[in-house]
């Protein structure tokens, strides 16, 4: 039963890898007793699925969705500071009027605008960031002046606290090069800027895995490790009797695949994914098919838009060996016996995803914050390795086959499977009772309770 004191309104951004981390935070601070009511856009709200977790719309301007088309992020989020202020206004005075006041607002770092509505309502604000708290210091650190942008080929390696030294092509892309995606640059650096207004800094990550990090930023910044927001079930604690993110903005062929793979020996299968927003080239598709066709391994491969760039022949050369899907339960299937590696884009969730449920990785990386992500599942957490791109930014074939080769057999695979075995224990022991995340979201919850005894 929701305690009536404590009502949090957890605001993401309406995309697939923000919705699933902030979603199931929500569904965590339902299971500790917080009434939770997750807003997010309408074209999204009824993806969502989560019986302890109220659903209610707020508007970005773009109710039918679409924006992607017909707008840059700049103009988007921009709309969606104007709307989405006033809706999400409207929205907690309608709660504060039901019995229900709204005690705090849990927003995605990407709606800098949320921290503002939360202060002129004279309630928490908690500000949720979706990388790893690595790169996050990255961020924090130019706009504290301390590392300068652009960051120059010739000095790099970048050495920053807490973290390994970085080779110019490991840094986030943003920083690597400034000006290819300068709205997403000003709009990250933004919300570093304004940091401070907030009450929380919560991170989806937890510290025994950045604990250099940890370590070097202790007193400096105000970051809070709550991660890895999975499911319970997939964490082996049936707390909640919680087993799915609970949104999906894609119809899921999840049943198909588990079939499949249910026939398939244990740690057999190639697992490829590259989330929901990367736009993979059809030259670079069609390499990665063919790597695939030549490591022989039976493969379980996603993506949205085969039809236009798989290889003609690729479905019939490969026969019953593997098999493509526009989109599925990826943590089922990571959790599944079957798989035996994931290739990834590295984003931060499927990161996360893959050391949560100890499956080793090929890192395909695309943009964002994935090179850095990749560069640490390969060094410093050792679960797998990166795959090198030619002088045209793709991974070739035999490339492919050769990393996929690494981690299902080659002398490091043993070494791989070990540690990730030991990342998905100790990420069920920081979200498991008592553990370092589940402290942390304790202690939020109560500072909530207290304030309003
Ligand atoms: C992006 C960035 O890449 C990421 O680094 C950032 O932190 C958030 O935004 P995305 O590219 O979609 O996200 O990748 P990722 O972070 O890996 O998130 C994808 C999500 O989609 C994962 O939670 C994954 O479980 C889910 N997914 C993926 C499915 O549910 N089904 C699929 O078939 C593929």
């Amino acid at each position: 039963m929701a305690d009536p004191r404590c009502h949090v309104i957890v605001i993401p951004y309406p995309a697939q890898g923000h919705i699933n981390p902030l979603l199931q935070f929500a569904k965590r601070l339902a299971s500790k007793g917080v009434k939770a009511t997750f807003a997010t856009t309408p074209y999204t709200v009824n993806s969502i699925h989560a019986p302890n977790v109220g659903v209610e719309p707020i508007s970005d301007g773009f109710d039918e969705g679409g924006f992607k088309q017909s707008s840059g992020v700049e103009a988007y989020l921009e709309s969606f500071k104007t709307v989405g202020s006033r809706t999400l206004t409207e929205l907690i005075l309608k709660f504060n009027a039901s019995g229900f006041p709204v005690t705090c607002i849990v927003y995605d770092s990407l709606l800098t605008w949320a921290v503002d509505v939360a202060k002129q309502l004279g309630i928490y604000a908690a500000v949720f960031l979706t990388n790893s708290a690595s790169v996050c210091s990255m961020y924090w650190q130019i706009d504290q002046g301390l590392l300068t942008l652009p960051v120059k080929q010739e000095t790099v390696p970048v050495s920053l606290p807490g973290l390994p030294s970085l080779d110019f092509y490991e840094l986030p892309s943003f920083l690597a090069s400034p000006t290819t995606h300068s709205a997403y640059l000003e709009t990250i650096l933004q919300k570093f800027h304004s940091l401070d207004k907030n009450d929380w800094v919560f991170c989806n990550s937890f510290e025994e895995l950045e604990i250099e990090l940890v370590r070097a930023m202790r007193g400096l910044w105000p970051v809070v490790m709550v991660g890895p927001t999975l499911p319970s079930a997939y964490l082996d604690q049936q707390i909640d009797g919680d087993t799915a993110y609970g949104a999906s903005l894609w119809e899921q062929t999840t049943d198909q695949c588990l079939r499949w793979l249910d026939t398939k020996p244990p740690d057999s299968v190639i697992y490829v994914s590259f989330g929901s927003m990367a736009d993979i080239s059809a030259k670079q598709v069609e390499e990665i098919a063919w790597g695939l066709e030549v490591s022989n391994w039976p493969f379980l491969w996603v993506i949205k838009d085969s039809e236009n760039k798989l290889p003609v022949d690729f479905i019939s050369s490969v026969g019953e060996t593997g098999i493509v899907v526009a989109w599925c339960n990826q943590l089922e299937v990571l959790a599944h016996q079957a798989v035996g590696c994931f290739v990834t884009h590295c984003g931060w969730n499927s990161t996360l995803e893959g050391l949560s449920l100890g499956v080793p990785m090929v890192g395909v990386t695309q943009w964002s914050d994935q090179p850095t992500n990749a560069k640490f599942i390969e060094e410093l957490w050792k679960v797998g390795v990166r795959a090198k791109k030619d002088e045209e930014g793709i991974v070739r074939r035999q490339e492919l086959e050769k990393c996929i080769r690494e981690v299902m057999v080659g002398e490091r695979s043993e070494e791989m499977k070990n540690k990730a075995s030991k990342w998905r224990d100790l990420a069920k022991a920081a979200v498991g009772l008592g553990g370092s995340s589940d402290t942390k979201i304790n202690q939020f919850v109560l500072k909530l309770l207290d304030e309003k005894k």
